[in-house]
């Protein structure tokens, strides 16, 4: 069996934060210690009681003063769009057609599938991302490489190749059968494999006719322990092409309903429109909207109302994510920032004990992960960030005035980015010394 301490000042929430003093949310050990063994906590607390517990001779990793929280989480991420980040000059249709498709056409080719499936699983261990729900292509290849990529790393991922069968260049459309088909096959070989999950992938309503959307229903309703997830009402010119595509669904929410895709393991990228109808029917199917700050800037497509979907009577489950490569950064501290300020465009401010909360267990409990990640629970996987708020000249000198957790959660979240990032641990092992520079 292996063992080790991993000794820091430890964050780990036990509900959202209300108030940057809500102390009750939150577990925080000044100098902290896990035991971890075979790549779980077995054990937490301080230091000095967790060292006393596991006896001699065990290997302790002292990251003191850092932060050490449990590992990042991103609940939408497309890993083939790594050559699409900053196109400029474009909205979600244009740019989709114009930069995206295209670039997705090239993972045809395995070996660009394995090349940039290692190089987005380096960039989330670079930024202390330990689980992201992952777009791959159209082709089943393009799955197949990350999946065994992250198989390789032996990273908690979730993945699914894309099912569009229209409004799309002919070498990026399959067809329902070969959508249901490959979907099959890849949901038989990675599902609960290791620490793999697969998602049931329609891209979007646009790009899947009825009878594509019947077979993701076929799908779901055959695995209902896989995820599915798909993008809804992120722009204005898609809201409308969707409603002429579907004009029997009411809304754009309506289609998916249509075709039984909603549900407690089914994530909604961007979610920015929702009429109250829509919100409602997502919040009473337990489905979840992902905020994705950064690309929703980027591409001008409109302002995710955090608070009041959280706030309403019938509240929304809520997720925050990259949309890499519609987002700007690989970084969940940068999505953060992100965030914060469209929230404060809705005129509410998020505090950022919750920031923190949402890329950790909030991001869990969208996923239904809590068992296994998104905390520092005896019990869960040891994937951890270790983040240090005295990074960079700025950093350290804004410190000086530091006085609180909150404080420098914010300053972490405001100022920092991969640079922050001190060690990333996969299941109780450092990730970051094998990066390639
Ligand atoms: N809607 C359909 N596909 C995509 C995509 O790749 N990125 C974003 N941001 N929105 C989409
Ligand atoms: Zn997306």
């Amino acid at each position: 069996m292996s063992r080790r301490i991993i000794r820091g000042r430890m964050l780990s929430f036990e509900a959202i934060p209300q108030a940057p003093d809500d102390a009750a949310a939150y577990w925080y050990e000044a100098d902290g210690g896990l035991l971890v063994e075979d790549g779980k906590i077995a054990r937490r607390g301080s230091f000095a009681e967790v060292s006393a517990a596991a006896g001699e001779g065990v290997p302790v990793d002292d990251h003191r003063p850092h932060l050490i929280l449990p590992g990042f989480i991103d609940a939408h991420a497309h890993y083939p769009q790594m050559q699409v980040i900053a196109s400029f000059g474009a909205e979600l249709l244009e740019w989709l057609n114009k930069y995206t498709f295209p670039e997705e056409t090239k993972f045809s080719d395995p070996a660009h599938g394995e090349r940039i499936a290692k190089a987005f699983l380096d960039e989330m261990v670079r930024n202390g991302t330990t689980t992201s729900a992952v777009y791959c292509t159209m082709r089943r290849e393009s799955a197949e490489a990350f999946f065994a990529e992250a198989e390789r790393r032996n990273m908690a991922m979730i993945a699914g190749k894309v099912m569009m069968d229209r409004n799309a260049p002919d070498a990026l459309t399959d067809t329902p059968q070969s959508s249901y088909d490959d979907s099959k096959a890849l949901i038989g070989r990675w599902h609960g494999r290791g620490r793999l999950s697969y998602a049931i992938t329609p891209r979007f309503a646009i790009t899947s006719t009825p009878e594509q959307l019947e077979m993701a229903q076929a799908l779901v309703a055959e695995h209902p322990d896989c995820y599915m997830q798909t993008h809804l009402s992120e722009n204005h010119a898609e809201i409308a092409l969707a409603n002429a595509l579907f004009p029997k669904a009411g809304d754009y929410t309506g289609v998916y309903e249509r075709y039984g895709l909603l549900g407690p393991k089914s994530l909604f990228g961007h979610c920015i429109h929702l009429s109250e109808r829509e919100a409602d029917v997502l919040s009473e199917t337990g489905s979840v909207a992902v905020f994705c700050p950064t690309s929703n800037l980027f591409l001008g497509s409109g302002l995710f109302d955090w608070q009041r979907y959280r706030n309403r009577a019938k509240p929304l489950r809520t997720a925050m994510a990259t949309d890499v490569g519609g987002g700007t950064n690989y970084s969940m501290l940068r999505t953060m920032d992100e965030g914060y300020k469209v929230i404060a465009l809705n005129g509410e401010k998020i505090n950022p004990l919750a920031s923190f909360w949402q890329v950790t267990r909030g991001n869990a409990e969208a996923l239904s992960l809590t068992d296994g990640i998104g905390t520092l629970d005896e019990g869960s996987d040891a994937d951890l960030v270790v983040l240090d708020a005295n990074a960079t000249p700025a950093m350290r000198l804004r410190m000086e005035t530091v006085g609180t957790l909150a404080e420098e959660l914010f300053l972490l979240q405001t100022l920092g980015d991969d640079r922050a990032v001190a060690e990333t641990y996969v299941a109780g092992q450092k990730a970051k010394a094998g990066l390639a520079g």
